[in-house]
């Protein structure tokens, strides 16, 4: 890609890192950080640092890497800490919906023009960040890969691919340490391509997690892939209104995906065989979301697309269905024949 640019050599950590919401991704990226000798501070929830206390943080990957930290080493904190050494860089973890508070917990902490990196989907958060925070300095980033907790402690990377954040001169410095740490990360002088390029995918995310399937049987649910195209027009025709091209993530140009899901079974299992290349179990965590009864990204994911939409004067009727059907207190499972129905398809 044009923007990309790449680092200089040396990988000298800048200075500590803290991770605002230790989860699937905080945990990964911060534990692969880790190793490479950056220091690190986990911010997150009970639930996840009780786990890391008793069984210290190992990361994995599914080229067979493998890393262990053990709990002594860890430094956690339940609450954004008073540190003696202000963070070189806050890695933003928390889903969307988290975002505003996390951010007003990280400026009451942190000294102004702190580099805050959100590491999360959806195409806003910087921006949500920012108006919260207004005092630290917010970058856009991209997660292109899956990660997953697998145990106490926990967390694998499934798939491959790229970090990605807005370009800008204070994170230069960190190409060769995130290089060092087995983390690859692209700066592009303008992020916005690549986020909705990722955003295109994460349609299929409400639809998983309301197919209540796991995502390799949604996927050959052609039903359900209807809903996941229709979805994705609505983007394309919003996203070619406000003149942003998204960048291509899978081996399918984003304009010929939609094509590719409405094929029937039999030819849409040869020509997208890559993208079924999934372990049975797997579900988006949009659909661990709703069954543990927390707040779901779609408002982040179908919503932005209904907010370009009508910043161009187009309507995206199926994406705002797609928010209503997920913000009820109880969303009920619809298979792939009921959710086109209630999307008019
Ligand atoms: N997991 C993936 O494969 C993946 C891949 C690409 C991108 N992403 C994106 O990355 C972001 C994070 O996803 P994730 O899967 O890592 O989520 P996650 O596992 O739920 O981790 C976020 C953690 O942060 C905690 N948290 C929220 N607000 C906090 C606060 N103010 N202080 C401390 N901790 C706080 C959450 O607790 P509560 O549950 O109590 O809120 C949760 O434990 C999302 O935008 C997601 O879409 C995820």
């Amino acid at each position: 890609m044009k923007s990309e640019i790449t680092g200089p050599v040396a990988a000298v950590p800048p200075g500590p890192v803290v991770v605002m919401g230790a989860g699937s991704v905080g945990c990964y990226i911060g534990g692969r950080l880790l190793q490479a000798g950056v220091q690190v501070h986990f911010v997150g929830r009970m639930r996840v640092l009780q786990a890391l206390r008793e069984h210290g943080l190992t990361v994995t990957d599914l080229e067979g890497g493998r890393s262990h930290a053990e709990a002594a080493s860890l430094q956690l904190h339940e609450a954004m800490p008073a540190l003696t050494e202000a963070p070189a860089l806050v890695l933003l973890c928390v889903k969307s919906g988290a975002t505003a508070q996390a951010a007003a917990q990280l400026a009451a902490a942190l000294p102004a023009g702190t580099l805050v990196l959100s590491l999360q989907n959806g195409v806003a958060n910087a921006e949500v960040g920012a108006s919260a925070a207004p005092s630290l300095t917010w970058l856009a980033g991209m997660v292109p890969y899956n990660i997953a907790e697998l145990g106490p402690g926990h967390f694998h990377r499934g798939t491959t691919g790229a970090l990605a954040a807005q370009d800008h001169a204070g994170l230069r410095p960190w190409l060769p340490v995130f290089e060092a740490a087995g983390l690859r990360l692209k700066l592009h002088a303008d992020l916005r391509p690549v986020q909705w390029g990722k955003l295109l995918l994460n349609l299929n995310n409400p639809v998983n997690a309301l197919s209540g399937l796991p995502l390799r049987a949604q996927l050959l649910d052609r039903d359900c892939r209807r809903v996941f195209a229709a979805l994705q027009l609505e983007a394309l025709a919003a996203l070619q209104a406000a003149g942003i091209t998204p960048a291509q993530m899978t081996a399918l140009p984003p304009d010929r995906l939609p094509l590719v899901l409405k094929m029937p079974n039999w030819l849409f299992t040869r020509v997208a065989a890559r993208m079924l290349r999934i372990d049975d179990k797997a579900r988006s965590s949009m659909a661990d979301d709703l069954a543990r009864g927390r707040p779901t990204e779609v408002d982040a994911i179908c919503g932005a697309v209904v907010r370009l939409a009508q910043a161009r004067g187009l309507q995206a009727p199926r994406c705002r269905k797609m928010v209503e059907l997920l913000s009820v207190a109880r969303p009920v499972p619809l298979g792939g024949r009921a959710l086109r129905r209630a999307l008019s398809l």
